[in-house]
């Protein structure tokens, strides 16, 4: 089964007025370069707006970093899908590392969230992945599969669809230390035996499993040429046009 690739920037909390237009701008010009790989970004919400306007009329999808499940009301902070809607998002983040382990978001949100993201016939990109110490105590298999059950929970095997798994080991995001393509394939190999176990086989084989976790142009060829990971959600590396296309560039290849 192929599965195309699709590569995510996640530009978290930066980017602003004028340096977020421009930044989509150039991806989106590198992006249709690559017309074999899916591409999104993923700005702070206030230039949401700004990059759906530099992104019109190329293929580069406006993604959102969270959202609130609840569709209005006194939710004093919170976004609702309804209003991503307004503005052009197509897919949306949940269950970001920085959301569970900073923010304090529990699989319960998370799950709702998920939940709620698919209700609204958006796309989402669920992220999971285990911290240092769980690694180092041989729990890696164990949290993703507990993250991933939690995560899905309620949503029908025609919602997968819609659904894209990010796997970001925590002690690898923004740290420089990436996991290596053999503990990255297994993970990934192991979190698709998961949603077989779920969804059945054929929803596990047409699942996008993204990377994620100091992903660099330098790195990004040995990682995304792996049978299982199908792509990247990038960081750091997005943030930069010139580091973010090559990543693209080295998904659309992948053999
Ligand atoms: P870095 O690429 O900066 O490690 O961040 C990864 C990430 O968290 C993407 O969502």
């Amino acid at each position: 089964m192929s599965r195309t690739p699709f590569v995510g920037g996640n530009w978290k909390m930066n980017t602003g007025p004028e340096s977020g237009p421009a930044l989509a701008r150039e991806v989106a010009a590198g992006a249709a370069e690559h017309p074999g790989c899916e591409v999104a970004v993923f700005p702070p919400f206030p230039f949401l707006l700004a990059v759906g306007r530099a992104l019109a009329g190329s293929a580069v999808k406006l993604g959102a970093q969270d959202c609130y499940f609840e569709p209005d009301g006194a939710f004093t902070g919170e976004v609702s899908l309804g209003m991503l809607k307004d503005c052009g998002v197509s897919v949306v983040l949940t269950g970001h590392s920085e959301r569970r382990h900073v923010l304090g978001e529990t699989d319960a949100l998370i799950n709702a969230k998920t939940r709620a993201v698919l209700a609204a016939g958006l796309e989402c990109v669920l992220c999971i992945g285990e911290k240092l110490e769980q690694r180092e105590a041989g729990q890696t298999d164990a949290v993703n599969e507990r993250q991933l059950r939690a995560g899905l929970a309620g949503v029908s095997a025609e919602q997968m669809a819609r659904v894209t798994i990010a796997y970001e080991p925590v002690w690898a995001i923004g740290t420089g230390k990436v996991a290596t393509t053999a503990d990255a394939q297994d993970a990934h190999a192991k979190c698709r035996g998961v949603l077989a176990a779920m969804f059945g086989s054929a929803v596990a084989q047409a699942t996008r499993i993204q990377y994620g976790g100091s992903l660099k142009p330098g790195n990004a060829a040995e990682l995304l040429a792996q049978p299982d990971i199908d792509g990247g959600l990038v960081g750091g590396a997005s943030l930069k046009a010139s580091d973010f296309v090559p990543i693209i560039a080295a998904a659309a290849g992948r053999v």
